[in-house]
């Protein structure tokens, strides 16, 4: 599918007492009829379709470049949705629900016998998440239909945080995008299965282990992790993916002492160099690398997600041989930054 041109809507009017909007109005019977359109949430750009259509789920993986395999997360604008095409919901994810919808949070579900293959991959559950964006919630409220989305990027690449990252990787590929300024936290959801005992994070994001723990208790959240795959039902099949990567090959280095070794080495050898750090360790390394993005300070790591997506396209402009990137405690936010700079670098 191709499109002569890709619709933007520029909304930066709309505010939380959403009533009525124009654009979004036009946005929302575009995605009734059927057609894939990109819009912001509170995580990152999505590329939104009518999650009961299965030529419109098609048209998501076709722009995407998506594998068949990896299924989508379907985005409500309201809870009583949910029961619209979820089979039941388990006690932890009630609870869940309460505490963190609208938000970061993407729970699976046993499915109901109506949604999609296409949208599920073929497995028996099926990930559902309700946004707080202003401008998702207001498309979903005019679309009036559960709205399976994926991150707008082309598969693959670091996920968008701007309607420019969309347009960059998309355009000519869906018919339009709903530009509503940056998305806010700048990585996506937690995915969480909690069908069973325990609270599995599949995919850490916005809402961290830590403040799962807040409310089901110490010892009842899990983070999947490599070793763990085979104890249990499948882990987020989107995650053995190479992901978010840019073209140049990314190396994490955990200390600033060894990146400034791997710097002295690629100098050596001829190698162009992009560093990825701290501002704190930016007079240390800047000297001897051919650029430097600066990823934020080390004590705000909610701006170092916020921005991460953008440093690395940005890191990507200049054509290196190689990006050395720091590297962060895994602990709260850290968990997901870390999470997506393993699938980004050539060490996952
Ligand atoms: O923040 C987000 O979650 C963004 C915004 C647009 O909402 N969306 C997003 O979608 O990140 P995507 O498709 O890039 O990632 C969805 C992840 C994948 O790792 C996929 O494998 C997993 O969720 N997933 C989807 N359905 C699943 C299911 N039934 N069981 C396990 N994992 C599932
Ligand atoms: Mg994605």
């Amino acid at each position: 599918m191709s499109y002569k041109q890709t619709k933007v809507w520029n909304v930066d009017n709309l505010n939380d007492g959403y009533t009525s909007d124009p654009d979004i109005k036009e946005a929302a019977l575009w995605i009734k009829q059927g057609e894939a359109v990109a819009f912001p949430t509170e995580t990152v750009y999505g590329l939104g379709a009518d999650a009961t259509s299965d030529s419109a789920v098609e048209k998501i993986f076709k722009a995407k470049g998506r594998p068949g395999d990896n299924p989508l997360i379907v985005h409500i604008g309201s809870k009583k949705q949910l029961t619209d095409f979820v089979a039941f919901i388990p006690r932890m994810a009630e609870v869940l629900i309460k505490e963190f919808w609208p938000g970061p949070l993407t729970l699976i579900f046993p499915k109901r016998a109506n949604v999609s293959e296409k949208v599920t991959a073929g497995l028996g559950t099926v990930a559902v998440r309700m946004p707080d964006h202003v401008v998702a919630r207001a498309l979903l409220k005019e679309a009036e239909l559960p709205v399976a989305a994926p991150s707008a990027n082309q598969s693959g690449r670091p996920s968008p945080t701007k309607a420019q990252h969309v347009y960059h990787d998309l355009h000519g590929r869906i018919a339009g995008i709903v530009d509503g300024g940056p998305s806010g936290f700048g990585l996506e959801s937690t995915v969480v299965d909690c069908t069973g005992d325990i609270a599995w994070i599949l995919r850490p994001g916005g809402v961290t282990k830590e403040q799962l723990e807040s409310v089901l208790g110490e010892g009842s959240v899990r983070i999947e992790s490599k070793k763990q795959k085979s104890h249990h039902a499948p882990k987020a099949p989107g995650m053995k993916y190479r992901h978010y990567a840019p073209d140049s090959p990314l190396v994490l280095v955990e200390d600033t002492k060894s990146l400034q070794q791997n710097l002295q080495e690629a100098k050596e050898t001829g190698r162009k160099t992009v560093v990825m750090a701290v501002n704190e360790h930016q007079a240390m390394l800047e000297q001897d690398t051919d650029a430097f993005i600066c990823l934020g300070s080390m004590n705000k790591l909610e701006q170092i997600a916020a921005h991460l997506y953008d440093n690395l396209r940005q890191a990507d402009q200049w054509d290196a041989d190689i990006i050395f990137c720091e590297t962060f405690p895994k602990e709260g936010i850290g968990e997901a930054i870390m999470n997506r700079l393993e699938k980004a670098s050539f060490q996952s």
